[in-house]
């Protein structure tokens, strides 16, 4: 039997795990790492602590799974997108990583536009608006702000190219990384050099491009003594986190929307032919598979919101779960589900670091609305999970609108918020169709970039075949009922964000 290897470089940990030819995971170990935000609204981590987090479970699935180097035949990678490493030629990080949750860059998101003559000429290069998580938006920032260490820059990585650069020394991105840099030409599968003459940007700093499933290198001598990994070994390219964990999930066709609860919450579809991105609302990307598409929108803070709530309302539970060794989680959604569906018209918008994805706007801030005397925690609870859903919800309904053939009539949930069962009744009832929950589902990208490295090491024909050993877990059927409240309270939702925009603005300016 075969082993694959995948690594997910995420915001609070990496991932790392092995799974079996047969889709069987065989271990996983998750290492944590920090988040810095040294002023308001940014966010940064250093590539050592992926790094370090990265050997470490290499070391610990190994172990766990008494799984010797020459049983993997190969290792790829999953990864938060659009953080930017700046790396000198010495191959020397020249500052901590700009992360994709990182709010600093509105200006140089207002800058490619007008350098690129407005929104639709830009969507014409890239097929994507330049927004402030972009790696592109981030260079910009630090050739501004940070001349002197910018003319260093030889090259740039984003966060699991670096990890993918360590094993291999190979400098390289692909295009789902690459069409969340926000220039890249997503039509072509190629840098869009118009844009990036545009802005005067040296081309030399950006990296070759490959598809996902490419082997790009190998394991160096080095990072074989390192990791304990079989010098020489395949290693594969990979795919952006929000891409690689969709097209892991089996989201290879129009109708089937995958919904991933992290601490971000991605609402994707994987598209067979590549589709305009009308107004920029979305993000229409480059998917794993050479032939295929990804439409997406992010809502930025959804199990950040959830996790949020827990760590300023949830003390008692936080205590309890340690005490007994349940999970936090679960005392907190048995609290929620005392609530009603609604939650008596109590509605939380999620905006809690700004929004991206439905509307992108880093002014916008979360809200309680409709908060009355009969409200209890129970409440408050259930109208952070269902404040997320709906956000969800509006996103989808983005994606729909881009094509008139486009309806979506399954949903696949994963990410640590898919594992409640009130969580998925929620998504059922709020976007009315059925929410299924695969194998594998719960090791997101990390299972996803072991598929993919099996493509790419030629053990599966290509990510449908890799995708085959997917099966249904849990399946949620809608309840019409509760369905018919949502319709009421999305309504109230929809309407808050206009309303309140302008107050966000002059909150700003404050
Ligand atoms: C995708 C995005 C997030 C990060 C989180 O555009 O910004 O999903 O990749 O890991």
């Amino acid at each position: 039997m075969k082993i694959l290897l995948g690594i997910d470089i995420g915001t609070s940990g990496t991932k790392v795990i092995l799974v079996s030819e047969d889709g069987r995971v065989l271990a996983s170990k998750v290492c944590d790492y920090p988040l810095y935000t040294p002023k308001e609204g940014w966010a940064e981590q250093i590539p050592e602590d992926w790094w370090q987090a990265s050997v470490k479970g290499v070391k610990a699935v190994m172990e766990k799974a008494q799984v010797s180097a020459d049983d993997i035949c190969g290792v790829s990678f999953s990864g938060q997108m659009h953080g930017l490493v700046a790396m000198d030629e010495t191959g020397k990080v020249l500052r901590p990583s700009i992360l994709w949750c990182d709010q600093r860059t509105t200006e140089e998101c207002k800058e490619t536009v007008e350098a690129a003559g407005g929104v639709d000429e830009l969507l014409k290069m890239t097929n994507n608006n330049m927004i402030t998580g972009y790696t592109g938006s981030k260079l910009l920032w630090m050739r501004k702000h940070e001349p002197e260490l910018f003319a260093q820059m030889t090259v740039f990585q984003c966060p699991k190219d670096y990890i993918r650069y360590r094993l291999t020394g190979k400098l390289c991105t692909e295009v789902s990384d690459a069409s969340g840099t926000g220039l890249f030409n997503v039509r072509e599968r190629k840098w869009s050099w118009e844009i990036i003459d545009k802005l005067g940007l040296p081309r030399a700093i950006f990296p070759p491009v490959f598809e996902s499933s490419d082997v790009v290198g190998s394991i160096t001598k080095e990072a074989a003594e390192i990791t304990g990994l079989k010098e020489g070994m395949p290693v594969v390219a990979g795919g952006g986190d929000a891409v690689i964990q969709t097209t892991g999930m089996g989201l290879v066709r129009p109708g089937l929307l995958g919904v991933v609860l992290g601490t971000s919450g991605v609402v994707a579809m994987g598209l067979d032919k590549y589709q305009d991105n009308p107004g920029g609302r979305l993000q229409v990307f480059c998917n794993n598979a050479p032939d295929l598409w990804h439409a997406m929108g992010v809502t930025l803070a959804a199990g950040g919101s959830y996790r949020w709530y827990r760590d300023v309302f949830c003390n008692d539970e936080s205590e309890k779960a340690k005490a007994t060794g349940e999970d936090v989680y679960n005392l907190m959604t048995a609290e929620a589900a005392k609530a009603p569906v609604g939650s008596d018209k109590l509605i939380f918008l999620p905006y809690m670091i700004g929004e991206r994805c439905p509307h992108h706007d880093s002014n916008a801030r979360g809200v309680f609305f409709g908060m009355t005397l009969q409200h209890t925690k129970a409440h408050i609870n259930r109208a952070v999970m269902e404040g997320i859903t709906y956000s969800l919800r509006q996103v989808n309904d983005l994606i729909c609108d881009m094509d008139k053939d486009i309806k979506t009539d399954t949903i696949i949930a994963s990410g640590g918020g898919a594992k409640s069962a009130l969580w998925r009744q929620i998504i059922a009832d709020i976007f009315g169709c059925p929410v299924i929950t695969q194998s594998g589902s719960g090791d997101g990208g990390a299972y996803a970039a072991a598929l993919v490295a099996g493509v790419g090491v030629g053990l599966y024909k290509d990510i449908h075949e890799a995708c085959k050993n997917l099966k249904e877990e849990t399946r949620t059927e809608p309840n019409p009922e509760s369905q018919r409240i949502y319709a009421k309270t999305y309504e109230l939702f929809k309407a808050l964000y206009p309303a309140l925009k302008p107050v966000f603005e002059k909150a700003a300016e404050i």
